[in-house]
């Protein structure tokens, strides 16, 4: 389904979005995957921020293994242009990535399943991304459509690193896509005592 993107409703949506008195529940609920970026860069301030919610995130046994490379060079995006077909223009990439032999992996049999913790721990790291990018009204989109190997190539990422995610970073000029509003009702997803 196409995502609209018309700039008026975008502005209003983004007025709309900016959280200055809103409990974290609505911050949460305000976010959305943004799939029209402006020219605009974002400044230095709120890069620092949206990265330092990064820095401030959890990990398992506080390994901290994510790494995170910032691209906003012409060069640069250009070279994500060719890695991934959802940049949606935005001037800012984070490239989100961590590695496996500092990140925490669960004891065969024992951990949640075969996933290593790193990826639980980037996991985080976006999302506390995203959110700190909404609590300043800034647009953000969480791309897995990517090609690894080019992005490897192309930004040098060391063979002990595992790509997670590209994060959108930039001044949104879309509104929310439709399926934002998708969410399967609460006794969908919640049991009590036992599945
Ligand atoms: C792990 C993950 C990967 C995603 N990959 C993409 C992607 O490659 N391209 C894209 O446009 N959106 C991508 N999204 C955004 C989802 O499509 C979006 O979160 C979902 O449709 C709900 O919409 P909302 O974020 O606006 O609430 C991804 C989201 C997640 C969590």
């Amino acid at each position: 389904m196409p995502f609209e993107t018309c700039a008026t409703d975008a502005k209003e949506a983004v007025m709309e979005q900016t959280p200055k008195e809103h409990s974290y529940l609505s911050l949460v609920g305000h976010r959305y995957s943004c799939r029209k970026f402006a020219d605009t860069q974002v400044d230095d301030e709120q890069l620092r921020t949206v990265l330092e919610a990064a820095r401030k995130s959890p990990s398992a046994r506080n390994n901290q293994p994510v790494r995170i490379c910032v691209v906003q060079s012409d060069e640069g995006l250009a070279k994500i242009d060719e890695c991934t077909q959802c940049r949606y223009g935005a001037p800012t990439v984070l490239v989100v990535a961590y590695d496996h032999e500092a990140s925490s992996h669960p004891t065969p049999g024992h951990g949640p399943e075969t996933c290593d913790f790193g990826d639980i721990d980037a996991a985080i790291a976006i999302t506390n991304m995203e959110n700190a990018a909404a609590s300043l009204g800034l647009g953000t989109c969480w791309v897995g459509a990517f090609e690894p190997e080019k992005v490897r190539e192309r930004f040098n990422v060391p063979a002990t690193y595992r790509l997670v995610e590209l994060l959108m970073l930039g001044h949104a000029e879309a509104a929310p896509g439709p399926r934002h509003t998708e969410r399967l009702a609460m006794d969908e997803i919640v049991v009590r005592e036992t599945f």
